[in-house]
């Protein structure tokens, strides 16, 4: 991203975060943990995705990762070197309760204990995801997200992980982006697992909304201390690409099924009108039984933003209809065009963080949040040392940082930043060739070089805590 994508009071506005304010960084189990088929663990829904020929690329699988379940404590001391505060992580279900019910799996259930008490050890706040897409394999074969039973399952699993690491984890996230799970994997077929119907992709949504409330309620209920419970949600603005009317509804039917379909059923009660309606335009109805939006509508603390990028909506073309000829939704926008691009050809857009921050202040009034996710893949070039100079990620990093400080002095309650992520990983199906790590691991042989984005974190961090 060139230097001149930042604004110029960039560094100013950050100086200026208060010293409470979060610095961390994040990863998930099946992008990291490798050890696919040890102390119990038994395959998810990416372990079966990545047997699909052609489904990720260059038929890369999560079986060995980073291989961060045997090198935890090494990785551990890399995030204190970082000076982090927050480690957002996520828990497999498949580790600690293999397919899916019954009791735990001890031996997968001590890894995250460990993996908790070395973080506190180090005064690294654990932030812990219960669901990053890892669904065991077993609860898909009965019916999956689109099966009503699989909240249930999930609310369950929640309270097994809260039962052994309540007492040290304050920070609970239940689900990460499932707009994910349920449009990518259900409906576009590109995630696991692989399905293609709008129905089944509805279905998920509700039952993903389902699962979190009903595990809210649990760990609420079940609670020994004060926790902060969360929901992250993958998030931006949607645009109408002109001033046309069809444009405008365009990027009103986007902003309801990718947007309002999310955040509202959470922090407003209900589904909006207008999505039950398109979605009936296509035959298609929110399967909810009485007393599901109470428990979805479960008070959280904090919403977790996920931000990379925003799409704009055309009435003229297929990118703005609801759904295409086979009636599968359009979930891409259009990109805006003339702007600089990652490396997976995303625009760069950190003054839409800040619109998107201070939205969800408007429309959903009281809502801490913290930005849970947040980063770039650059096609990175090591030199002899594996160090990788990336001045593009380490720009992309500090023009949203300070985007989030902007919608901070502008009234947004944002608590903290946590970038994606702390290690080059499995980027689902474009598998490892796409790096999103402020470190670099060096595949062959898994050694861990901190990239230049890590040091800028790092200093950040410092210079945030420090208040100066
Ligand atoms: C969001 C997902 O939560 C994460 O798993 C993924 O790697 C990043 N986006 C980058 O695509």
């Amino acid at each position: 991203m060139p230097a001149d994508a930042r604004f110029p009071d960039d560094d100013a506005l950050i100086a200026r975060l208060p010293p409470g304010f979060r610095i961390g960084a994040a990863t998930s189990a099946y992008q990291i943990e490798g050890a696919a088929a040890e102390d119990g663990r038994t395959a998810s829904i990416w372990d079966t995705f990545c047997r699909v020929p052609g489904a990720v690329d260059n038929g890369d699988t999560g079986d060995t990762a980073c291989d961060h379940y045997h090198r935890m404590p090494e990785d551990v001391a890399l995030m204190a070197d970082l000076a982090l505060d927050t480690y957002r992580f996520s828990v497999s279900w498949p580790r600690v309760q293999p397919g899916g019910r019954g009791p735990a799996n001890p031996k997968g259930l001590a890894f995250y204990d460990r993996l908790v008490d070395a973080l506190l050890g180090r005064g690294i706040s654990p932030w812990l995801t219960l669901y990053h897409w890892d669904l065991p394999q077993e609860l898909q074969d009965a019916g999956g997200w689109p099966a009503r039973d699989t909240a249930h399952r999930f609310a369950d699993y929640a309270a097994l992980v809260h039962d052994r690491l309540g007492d040290r984890v304050t920070h609970w996230t239940t689900l990460n982006e499932p707009f994910c799970s349920a449009v990518l994997g259900h409906v576009e077929g590109v995630h696991a697992p692989g399905g293609r119907s709008l129905a089944d992709g509805v279905a998920a949504v509700h039952h993903l909304h389902l699962a979190h409330g009903l595990a809210a309620r649990r760990l609420r209920a079940d609670a020994r201390r004060p926790l902060d419970l969360a929901v992250t949600h993958l998030l931006g603005t949607s645009a109408p690409a002109g001033d046309s009317p069809a444009d405008r509804e365009a990027a009103r039917r986007a902003d309801a099924f990718g947007f309002r379909c999310y955040l509202d059923p959470i922090l407003r009660g209900g589904y909006p009108d207008d999505l039950v309606a398109d979605l009936a335009a296509h035959g298609v109805e929110i399967p909810v039984r009485d007393g599901d939006l109470a428990a979805i509508a479960t008070p959280i603390d904090t919403l977790g933003v996920n931000y990379y990028r925003s799409m704009r909506s055309s009435g003229s073309d297929e990118h703005g209809a609801t759904a295409d000829a086979q009636g599968r939704p359009i979930t891409r926008g259009l990109p805006h065009g003339g702007l600089p691009v990652t490396g997976l050809g995303w625009e760069v857009m950190p003054h839409d963080l800040t619109a998107l921050l201070l939205r969800i202040a408007r429309d959903y009034p009281g809502t801490p949040m913290v930005v849970t996710e947040n980063g770039a893949a650059y096609d990175d070039v090591p030199d002899a040392d594996g160090y990788v100079d990336d001045r593009d990620r380490t720009a992309y990093l500090s023009a949203h940082l300070a985007a989030v400080a902007r919608a901070r002095e502008a009234g947004a309650d944002v608590r903290g930043y946590l970038a994606w992520s702390l290690l080059d990983n499995f980027e689902w199906a474009y598998g490892y060739a796409q790096r999103f790590g402020l470190v670099r691991v060096d595949y062959p042989t898994r050694r861990r070089i901190p990239k230049r984005s890590a040091r800028w974190l790092r200093d950040t961090a410092l210079l945030v805590r420090g208040g100066a």
